[in-house]
């Protein structure tokens, strides 16, 4: 295990150790638990966190800022529409100043293009630990509940397989920071990782390069599939959701008519039916209901979004104690 992370960004997950990633989990598990039976663990009382938003937010605020207060802490939320931060404060001086005044800066910034590099510079110009709340490249809190989930639902990674799935959506091009975060992490862990999604539907071909290096230096697999049944057959998990095609245009018109050839991606019984008998569904939310998934999966006996959407509390728990 190891114990000192005092000071850590937590950008991505790529960047910890795994050593440090079964560290988080681990305590992650020791603050569920303690909650569980009411024990007292603020452990970081009289700190602060900032929270930039950039875009809305439903889990994500809502989390952190319960786990800062059960932390003993306080939770300082920002939004780009009634501050300066979305326009006059630079980089430089939000790491300065927001640096000076709390002991951790949490981001999120998903604009393509901007938002990870926006991240990076607020982090070089901080003091204290800078957490990615979302970016256009990563949500690795997200990623950390869903290793939690996972572990909880269905045990040890290695011996899973995960289909991380593109499904239609018709709401807004979604980030791709879900899958992205989703495949570099769970290839760490051994999984058999399968990735479903129409051919312009890519992600990054340097953070698919690292998730292939990362299965083989873990003995897993990562697979690339472009048929939606069949990334389902035999899945333990199946975590499907909508992203925009932004490998493939910056055009939001042309990216929302290119995914209304895959309407039929919708998860559905009879999909969930193909892959393993015990298999689990899992989305981020919010989903966009009966369209990138039916009532009768979300709300039926595969799903597990709610345990999903609560261990975002306690894996970022785990984070803020551990680095701030
Ligand atoms: N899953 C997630 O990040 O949810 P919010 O966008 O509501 O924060």
């Amino acid at each position: 295990m190891q114990t000192y992370l005092r000071g850590r960004d937590m950008i991505t997950t790529q960047e910890w150790t795994k050593d440090e990633l079964d560290t988080v989990i681990d305590v992650a598990l020791d603050l569920k638990r303690r909650r569980a039976l009411g024990e007292d663990h603020a452990l970081l009382r009289d700190k602060v966190l900032a929270m930039l938003f950039f875009f809305s937010s439903t889990r994500t605020r809502a989390s952190f800022e319960a786990g800062m207060a059960q932390l003993g802490g306080h939770a300082m939320f920002l939004d780009s529409t009634s501050t300066q931060i979305g326009h006059g404060d630079t980089w430089k001086e939000i790491g300065e100043i927001l640096g000076r005044y709390n002991d951790g800066i949490a981001i999120r910034q998903v604009d393509w293009g901007i938002g990870n590099e926006y991240i990076r510079a607020v982090a070089d110009a901080s003091r204290v630990p800078v957490l990615n709340m979302q970016c256009d490249w990563y949500h690795p809190h997200q990623a950390l509940a869903d290793l939690l989930t996972i572990i909880e639902q269905k045990g040890d990674p290695s011996k899973l397989t995960i289909n991380m799935s593109y499904a239609y959506a018709a709401s807004y091009q979604k980030p791709i920071s879900v899958p992205q975060s989703l495949i570099l992490l769970m290839t760490r862990y051994g999984a058999n990782v399968r990735l479903t999604r129409p051919p312009e539907f890519k992600l990054m071909p340097e953070i698919v390069a690292q998730a292939e290096e990362n299965a083989k230096k873990a003995h897993g697999s990562f697979e690339i599939v472009e048929d939606f049944d069949e990334g389902m057959r035999g899945a333990d998990v199946v975590y499907a959701k909508a992203w925009g095609s932004m490998l493939t245009t910056s055009d939001h018109d042309e990216s929302a008519k290119i995914s209304e050839q895959y309407k039929d991606w919708i998860v559905d019984p009879r999909r969930m039916e193909m892959a393993d008998e015990d298999a689990i569904y899992m989305h981020p939310l919010p989903a966009d209901r009966n369209i990138e998934v039916t009532d009768a999966v979300i709300d039926g006996r595969w799903s597990r979004v709610f345990d999903q959407a609560e261990n975002r509390l306690h894996a970022q728990k785990a984070v803020m104690a551990l680095t701030m």
